[in-house]
């Protein structure tokens, strides 16, 4: 296969922006619980939090970690997770059928989260409770002191505001599955009422309205376009939220299932400018993918419940192979080349639930195949987006149609050009061929990178967890400049 691509700073989309590389740590399965946390084991530090997780975190290069759920959120009582921790009640958590004790809650999550480097992203619950749960949650974090939560937080040891700038209003509440899932209307209004009563606190706080549990959803598009008529002025962004995952041995339609998340992101920005249009407004709403990833849900749905309510136990634990990191690649692709509208992203989760990065309790923690293009993409998209629509030819899928084998998108700055390529072929190498020419220079290849193996579907594990790794690729040459693409690869190529 022979494909064609030029790189062309004209074609410039919107500057990288780093909260496109953000993840998410949920109370769920093993995220916190044995994740994050685990006192006692070899690597933990006085509080708690271990060592070889926060390590691998800050080599994954995110950003931005949103908190403290998911569906988890839409029956939690944040207050129960402050405080000495004897007196933290154990619960139910309705969502993941566990017992949830409490010994994580916002103090200790945003003591991790600066131990990490990086930015918390709050969710209130707007499932079971509303809008001055979610103040007195705001006032805890935010406020410096002088009211009773406040005070209360500076109290419980954190003397300093936590001061969270990204809110999400609740959590898929389009999801018949979330406790108090709500119409389109309904969620809508108590979003806006929400919203309003926390910028009175702090008109400068970024609000996430909950968008669309997937593209399939029933009330796709209709549920953002009301949502939004309620909320426009009052928010910053609308949610999206998708899973891919590899459906009867459709490996081909698997490593597209990128078209989905295009079209996801189009439509919902093409309804939010509707509705825009409509109410005479010049602001623009952007997107916060909040949950993205590969996630085998269909093995997840027909497994049985846990039996009781058990504490932290494993659940949704994907081991990823090749093909799924290839995917997650393609998906990494899409969210940069729609950094004009897409103005955060987490991958949903950050550790042991369908994460990158996996532990074992008291043991060894490790990289699964998905973790290398997130880091890649982290640490090397730097200055500008540039849009590159490559020659090349494309296949049949049945769920989305005809499809481009090659999937890339460029970054550039004043030093460095990058481009990030998928091949989808699953049999076939590509040759690709790198027209440099606008960019005022004859560019060579300083580093190239290709994540792939002969076997796509080897996986990572705590005994092997290097066997699919980025390797360099040595398969290039110049005038005109070309590289090799192995079926069923990510490939990071920098030039100069
Ligand atoms: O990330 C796992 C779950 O997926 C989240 O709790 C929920 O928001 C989504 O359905």
């Amino acid at each position: 296969l022979h494909a064609q691509l030029t790189i062309d700073p004209a074609q410039r989309v919107a500057p990288v922006r780093r909260r496109t590389f953000g993840t998410f740590v949920e109370h769920l399965g093993r995220c916190v619980y044995t994740g994050i946390y685990e006192p006692g084991h070899p690597t933990a530090d006085e509080e708690g939090f271990r060592g070889d997780v926060l390590a691998l975190t800050r080599q994954l290069g995110v950003t931005t970690v949103r908190y403290p759920g998911g569906n988890f959120v839409s029956g939690y009582r944040w207050e129960d997770g402050v405080g000495p921790r004897e007196r933290r009640p154990r619960r139910l958590d309705l969502a993941w059928h566990s017992t949830e004790t409490n010994e994580i809650g916002v103090d200790e999550f945003v003591r991790w989260t600066r131990l990490a480097g990086l930015e918390p992203m709050m969710a209130v619950n707007l499932g079971t409770r509303g809008v001055q749960e979610a103040l007195d949650l705001l006032e805890y974090c935010n406020l410096p002191s002088g009211t009773a939560l406040s005070d209360l937080r500076v109290a419980n040891g954190a003397k300093e505001p936590h001061d969270i700038r990204m809110w999400c209003l609740g959590n898929e509440m389009d999801g018949p599955w979330q406790i108090g899932h709500k119409t389109a209307r309904e969620y809508g209004r108590l979003a806006a009422e929400t919203a309003r009563a926390m910028r009175m606190v702090d008109p400068g706080l970024e609000l996430v309205a909950c968008g669309s549990s997937g593209s399939s959803m029933p009330t796709f598009g209709t549920w953002e376009a009301t949502v939004l008529e309620e909320t426009y002025d009052l928010v910053d962004h609308i949610s999206c939220h998708a899973y891919y995952e590899e459906k009867d041995g459709d490996l081909g339609g698997f490593l597209a299932c990128a078209a989905d998340m295009e079209h996801f992101i189009s439509t919902v920005v093409s309804t939010a400018d509707q509705v825009g249009a409509r109410l005479g407004s010049s602001k623009r709403i952007t997107v916060s993918f909040d949950e993205w990833n590969v996630w085998y849900m269909s093995r997840f749905q027909s497994a049985p419940p846990p039996p009781d309510w058990p504490v932290a136990p494993p659940l949704l634990e994907d081991h990823y192979h090749l093909a799924d990191a290839v995917a997650l690649g393609s998906l990494i692709i899409t969210l940069l080349r729609h950094s004009d509208r897409v103005a955060a992203a987490c991958l949903a989760q950050l550790v042991n639930v369908i994460a990158p990065i996996m532990t074992e309790p008291g043991g060894r923690a490790w990289r699964q195949t998905t973790f290398h293009p997130f880091a890649q993409a982290a640490r090397y998209a730097r200055g500008e987006v540039v849009r590159v629509e490559p020659a090349c030819p494309s296949y049949e899928t049945a769920e989305f149609g005809e499809v481009p084998v090659l999937h890339a998108v460029a970054t550039h700055d004043e030093e460095v050009t990058t481009v990030f390529a998928v091949n989808r072929s699953a049999t076939e190498p590509l040759e690709l061929e790198l027209d440099t020419r606008p960019l005022g220079a004859d560019g060579w290849i300083v580093q190239a990178t290709t994540l792939t193996h002969e076997d796509v579907y080897a996986r990572n594990t705590a005994d092997d967890p290097e066997r699919v790794a980025p390797r360099p690729n040595t398969d290039h040459r110049g005038d005109p400049l070309r590289i090799v693409l192995p079926p069923v690869s990510w490939n990071v190529i920098r030039l100069s």
